[in-house]
């Protein structure tokens, strides 16, 4: 079991399937946010980490982003499919310093990484650009750059098995806190549950 947390309602079109590992996450910030702190779901894809936190922490302030519009789209149709609707929505590259945000509390993500993640054995289809680390970058490359151009009180991660480690040395060298939460399972979620 990944969440004791029941997962938002939606649907996919073009974004990455969830899968109920990176409810881990969701998991998290549900249990221990404050009231009325500010959560960024960067790369959100369907919205489901942000969707299913605010669900259940309506008193939370989440807002949405990710590289492409059309997973903007999709993730704003699923918040509407369940009754919620984000602080912001925005696009915005992991890659690149960050701007347009209100002050964020708790940064949460379940960033491109599985392609080249040599300690990962899961491996599993996903659309190409959900998988896009850069040819010869590390798997951990997308998490270096959200530690380099983000600011939050606490950056909480998903990752793949035996990759956690790796994480906490990085956030140790930019002298920011994060929280990994590793692959468990790997089964998709229903859609429209
Ligand atoms: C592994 S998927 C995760 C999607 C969703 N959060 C989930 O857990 O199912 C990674 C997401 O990051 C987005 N993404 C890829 N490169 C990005 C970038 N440079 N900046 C922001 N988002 C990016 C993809 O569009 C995709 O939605």
């Amino acid at each position: 079991m990944s969440s004791r947390y029941r997962p938002i309602a939606f649907e996919v079109e073009r974004t990455m399937h969830p899968r109920a590992s990176a409810l881990g996450v969701a998991d998290y910030v549900i249990r221990h946010a404050a009231p009325g702190q500010h959560v960024l779901d960067l790369g959100c894809g369907s919205g489901i980490v942000g969707g299913t936190i605010l669900l259940h922490r309506p008193d939370l302030r989440v807002s949405f982003a990710d590289k492409y519009e059309y997973a903007l789209e999709e993730t704003v149709q699923n918040l509407r499919r369940n009754g919620l609707e984000a602080h912001q929505v925005r696009l915005a590259d992991m890659a690149q310093p960050q701007s347009g945000f209100d002050t964020i509390d708790l940064l949460v993500s379940n960033p491109p990484f599985q392609e080249n993640a040599p300690d990962d054995p899961v491996r599993f289809f996903a659309p190409q650009e959900s998988m896009g680390v850069p040819a010869g970058a590390p798997w951990w490359f997308f998490y270096d750059q959200i530690l380099t151009h983000y600011n939050a009180g606490l950056f909480i991660f998903h990752t793949g098995r035996r990759c956690s480690g790796r994480l906490h040395a990085l956030a140790r060298g930019h002298g920011k806190r994060v929280k990994v939460k590793e692959k468990t399972v790997h089964h998709l979620l229903p859609a429209n549950s």
